[in-house]
């Protein structure tokens, strides 16, 4: 969940790192901290701190030129958010510097049986792998104790280590948490995402578990952990500046809501060929032949999950279950002779997730990872991976990315399914429509209205359930408002009791044969006082709605009526003063169970 970049070569690594941590850092914006070479003398100096990226920016005005160092930004796991627990770490004697990303489980462990007569300075799992790294360098050559290291850590990590007795070479290694190398002639840049190289690199590559990497100004070299040499291949960055910034809009979050249309466009793009479909025909069979199909997600993935159970088991005959990653993962659920599992994920890094892969595998069984991130390890790890094409998402609350994996997973129903309508044809309606919404909305003014209170309640049936419930995810957590999501009809059957006087209730209504249904459950809420929202669609609206849109296919309603609702918890963060793209307490991508 935190953010790691290290450069060498011959420019100022300074630069190179701080720009490459103000894009990471929406991993982790717990603390910020950099390690830089001081030719003076002849150190490593450490600057860090809590707080943001930009503190670190102002405090390392005055460093020194340096062609070597390593940054990260940190999501707190271990040790409370401060000084002395933000990265880098050094060992006792600080000859070792380091950053980590991931989590180390046996760290209490390490310390008991090896470090019995170290001094710590932080509270962190991460300064035990400095320490260990000195402890073993006393008797081993220095790449050999770092791997000797590596070989006793349980859990997770991407780490990059500074040797202050050899201030020419970045050491770096990766287990679990994603590590990228990037070549330029003017240098190496290690980071922890593709976005921190883009600018700086030509050329990446992605870390394969369990190798370890030692970097020069002039090259670099891949080893696994008994040090044989491992391929490189380098591919090159198709990222540009455009990708990694926010442009005209004053929030990611915004600009990601404004490009999903062309989002959809995208996938179609790529997903097919005139009128043939691109996926390959394997993945298609293995869905067709499977008796059940299981979606695995976390958040709004698992959102988006239970919208592809309804469109696939709406379009062919085979049935799904959605299961929470975390919850799946440890409970040994009854499996179906021949199961496929999906894996929905934008980051492909999510732990709860890699978990359940983890037990999918040993067990044999085939695994499709749908993800926004092709180099993740949910795409590498699993059987068959598909991509979203949705672009970096950068806000910590997902959106395009959302409406992506609506729409792979609504064309794996397509195709599965005997193709009683024109699917490209229906999402680009969806796609100019989503446009048509965007270029009018005054979805501000509404919010301004009555989204004052510290609750609120969003209701629909069907499809329109899903939606709500991805509605009240994005709503309390960028605003901070208590949302729950609810099925129209079971609002009477106990929450109703949690109605008063203007109670907002916003209710999501897309299909003409339930509209009655929510309508009465509206009228319910309504006369204990609530006050109600309506967000319909042109076949569904009555006098008196809120926010019309245009009619799409029924099944690709979701991709449509997901937008008010992003703009409501964009706005009522806006109006709250919030930090919309870097929410409390959260981070981008969840590389911790
Ligand atoms: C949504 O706004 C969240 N940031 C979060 O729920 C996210 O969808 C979840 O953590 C899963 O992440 P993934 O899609 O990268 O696996």
């Amino acid at each position: 969940m935190c953010g790691i970049v290290g450069f060498i070569g011959n420019q100022n690594a300074k630069e190179i790192i701080l720009n490459g941590l103000t894009r990471l850092e929406y991993r982790g914006y717990d603390s910020a901290g950099l390690s830089l070479f001081n030719n003076r003398y002849q150190i490593f100096d450490v600057y860090k701190d809590e707080g943001r990226v930009q503190k670190l920016i102002d405090s390392t005005l005055n460093a020194p030129f340096s062609n070597i160092g390593i940054g990260h930004t940190r999501w707190a796991t271990h040790g409370k958010v401060n000084q002395e627990n933000s990265h880098p770490h050094y060992s006792q004697t600080r000859r070792f510097i380091i950053v980590h990303n991931g989590v180390i489980e046996n760290y209490q462990q390490l310390k008991d049986q090896y470090l019995s007569k170290s001094n710590f300075t932080s509270d962190t799992d991460t300064e035990v792998i400095a320490q260990l790294i000195e402890t073993f360098a006393q008797t081993l050559h220095v790449e050999n104790a770092i791997t000797t290291t590596l070989k006793l850590l349980h859990g997770s990590y991407a780490l990059l280590v500074l040797d202050s007795n050899d201030p020419e070479k970045i050491y770096a290694a990766k287990y679990k948490s994603p590590l990228i190398v990037g070549h330029s002639e003017s240098g190496i840049t290690i980071a922890s995402d593709l976005m921190a190289l883009v600018g700086y690199s030509d050329t990446y590559h992605a870390l394969e578990d369990k190798s370890f990497v030692v970097a020069r100004r002039e090259d670099v070299k891949i080893f696994n952990l008994d040090h044989v040499p491992l391929d490189i291949k380098f591919k090159p960055i198709e990222l540009d500046d455009s990708d990694t910034t926010k442009g005209d809009y004053p929030h990611y979050m915004m600009k990601e809501i404004h490009e999903q249309p062309s989002v959809i466009r995208r996938i179609i793009t790529n997903y097919y060929d005139k009128e043939q479909s691109l996926i390959k025909p394997e993945i298609l069979s293995v869905m067709r032949d499977s008796d059940r199909i299981y979606i695995l997600a976390a958040g709004t993935s698992m959102h988006a999950g239970l919208v592809g159970k309804q469109l696939i088991e709406r379009l062919t005959s085979i049935p799904v279950e959605v299961h929470i990653a975390s919850e799946f993962a440890y409970q040994n659920p009854l499996i179906s002779k021949n199961p496929l599992f999906i894996l929905v994920t934008q980051s492909g890094e999510t732990a709860d997730l890699r978990a359940c892969l983890v037990s999918i595998n040993e067990r044999n069984y085939r695994s499709l990872t749908i993800t926004n991130v092709p180099t993740s390890t949910l795409a590498r790890e699993a059987t068959y991976f598909l991509e979203l094409y949705a672009g970096p998402e950068i806000a910590v609350a997902s959106t395009k990315a959302y409406v992506a994996q609506v729409s792979v997973l609504a064309i794996l129903a397509y195709e599965l399914s005997t193709k009683s309508f024109d699917l490209k044809k229906e999402m680009s309606i969806a796609a100019t429509s989503m446009e048509h919404f965007l270029e009018s909305e005054k979805i501000l003014d509404i919010v301004r209205l009555f989204l004052t209170r510290r609750n609120c309640f969003f209701i629909g049936r069907g499809l329109d359930y899903c939606v709500g419930l991805e509605a009240a995810l994005k709503l309390k957590e960028i605003s901070y408002i208590q949302t729950e999501g609810f099925a129209a009809g079971e609002l009477k059957h106990g929450t109703i009791a949690l109605i008063e006087d203007g109670t907002p209730v916003i209710a999501l209504i897309s299909d003409p044969k339930i509209n009655g249904n929510t309508r009465s459950n509206l009228k319910e809420v309504q006369s204990r006082g609530a006050y109600t929202f309506h967000i319909v669609t042109e076949s569904c609206k009555r006098d008196g709605d809120e926010v019309i849109l245009e009619d799409v296919h029924p099944l690709l309603t979701p991709l449509v009526m997901v937008v008010p609702t992003q703009l409501i918890a964009y706005y009522a963060a806006l109006e709250r003063s919030y930090d919309i793209d870097k929410p409390r307490n959260l981070a981008k991508s969840v590389t911790v169970e």
